[in-house]
């Protein structure tokens, strides 16, 4: 079996989880559970991020004196949202751990032998909200990017990765591989990047009291990032196949980590999807503001998978969006409710009642394009291979209309049922990693016993109406 290794980025316990990290980590498990349904051998990382000077913050912030008490208590509940959105990671890697511990440790010491480390002082900037020493270059006025905040001014003793080394490795890497970063367009903005000149990056700090401490200086506890990144090989089977990822730390993926792993002569991960940020509301994301939406409760108020289906179907893949209430209800009652939920209930009224045998000649399989979806799943369209399921979907509606198969019975009705029946199926499988639940749910009501294959086929369940998959909201 192809073994298939996809991660999410590692997200900091600060805070739980919001829309934005879910974006990313149903990215990921689309991918998962589509490479399964290839027949791959998936292994799904995802995890956290805590050896950041953000987690002392915020454990002190809530009365905690035991951080790691404050980290375990909060892993808890990014594990309870991940397992309520359905995520099928088939681990999870948190930086306090000692497998990640030592194999982090041992990385250093390479980097460190192969003479790739020294000692110096940075001068310079540094945002604690990205983790990141900033030049004045990167900031709009005086505030970081992302966090709109003023970064510290800063003057330390730290040890350097001579990252500069990497430049034409990595030039002449990106150059062999140009699909090596995903979208296109953000392959174009590393290898701009790359072209300003790359400069050594600090991968130590002095006086922490929270962090993994570098092995050749007590003093110094290693730099999270450099640190994080390591969790891809400590919590996995290296290399990786796809890195998912947010458009805010591609330089940290893109470039950094490529080159920590020439150092040690490690394996590059094959691929990095990029996606982009999006909006509530039309305003930026953020604690401060207050408006970090709740992916739980939206949830638990819409349904698990009209928010999946929402995010992908909304947000076109790599480009920025904005998250709406309204948008998404709208979603739920066109597309989930009128277009999917109205074929699938159609179908089961009518093939409960019916005594006769369901076959008859294939007319519908024609509709569906399913070489192009498999090529719009493996570019990471998924914004266009949904729409393109939705079409057959409206297809099968549009059957149902011609056939009238109220007006039909015995074995004129049975060769409709049949195309329905098998196209529900079918649908039911490529809807799988879009929507796992409500394929579970057409699976159930047409009575088989597994989804089965991609293809059309036999019909060999057994009909029986279920609950209305989706309910219009008023
Ligand atoms: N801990 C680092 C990652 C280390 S990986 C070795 C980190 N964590 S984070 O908690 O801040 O999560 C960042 C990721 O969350 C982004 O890269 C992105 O994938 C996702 N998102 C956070 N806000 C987002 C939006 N508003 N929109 C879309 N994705 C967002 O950075």
């Amino acid at each position: 079996m192809t073994r298939f290794y996809v991660t999410t980025p590692i997200y900091y316990v600060n805070d739980v989880p919001h829309i934005g990290h879910s974006y990313t980590t149903i990215i990921a498990d689309i991918i998962a559970r589509w490479n399964r349904l290839k027949g791959r051998n998936v292994f799904f990382l995802t995890g956290t991020d805590e050896n950041s000077v953000k987690t002392v913050r915020a454990a002190k912030e809530n009365g905690y004196q035991d951080i790691k008490k404050y980290a375990d208590e909060m892993v808890e509940k990014w594990k309870n949202v991940w397992k309520i959105l359905n995520i099928s990671n088939t681990d999870f890697i948190r930086t306090t751990e000692k497998r990640h511990a030592d194999t982090v440790k041992d990385f250093f010491n390479k980097v460190y032998k192969n003479g790739d480390i020294y000692k110096g002082t940075y001068e310079g900037l540094y945002c604690e909200g990205c983790e990141n020493f900033l030049t004045k270059s990167e900031l709009i006025g005086d505030l970081c990017l992302y966090h709109k905040t003023k970064p510290k001014s800063i003057s330390e003793e730290n040890y350097f990765f001579r990252l500069s080394k990497y430049q034409q490795r990595l030039e002449q890497f990106f150059k062999e591989n140009p699909d090596f970063i995903q979208p296109k367009s953000r392959m174009n903005e590393v290898v701009s990047f790359l072209k300003t000149g790359l400069k050594d990056v600090s991968i130590s700090r002095p006086n922490l009291e929270w962090g993994i401490e570098l092995p050749i200086d007590k003093n110094q506890r290693i730099w999270v990032w450099f640190d994080a990144l390591i969790n891809y090989i400590s919590g996995g089977n290296w290399p990786a196949d796809l890195h998912i990822l947010g458009k805010d730390i591609i330089r940290f993926h893109c470039i950094i980590w490529p080159a920590m792993l020439m150092s040690v002569g490690e394996k590059l991960p094959k691929k990095i999807y990029v996606h982009g940020f999006f909006t509530a509301n039309g305003q930026k994301i953020s604690k401060s503001l207050g408006n970090a939406i709740d992916p739980v409760a939206l949830a638990e108020k819409y349904s698990v998978d009209a928010l999946r289906y929402f995010f992908i179907r909304e947000i076109p893949m790599g480009e920025d969006g904005d998250f709406s209430e309204k948008a998404l209800i709208e979603r739920i009652n066109g597309e989930l409710v009128s277009d999917l939920g109205n074929l699938v209930n159609r179908v089961v009224t009518i093939g409960e009642k019916f005594a006769g045998k369901i076959e008859g000649k294939d007319e519908l399989s024609s509709k569906l394009n399913l070489d192009k979806i498999e090529e719009l799943m493996e570019g990471f369209q998924f914004h266009l291979a949904i729409k393109e399921i939705f079409n057959f979907i409206r297809e099968c509606n549009r059957y149902i209309n011609q056939k009238e198969p109220w007006r039909l019975k015995d074995k004129e009705l049975g060769h409709v049922l049949y195309n329905l029946a098998e196209a529900l199926r079918v649908i039911a499988v490529l809807l799988h990693p879009f929507m796992p639940e409500t394929s579970e749910k057409i699976r159930q009501q047409l009575g088989l016993k597994e989804l089965g294959h991609i293809k059309f086929g036999k019909f060999k369940g057994k009909i029986k109406k279920g609950e209305l998959l989706f309910r219009k909201v008023k």
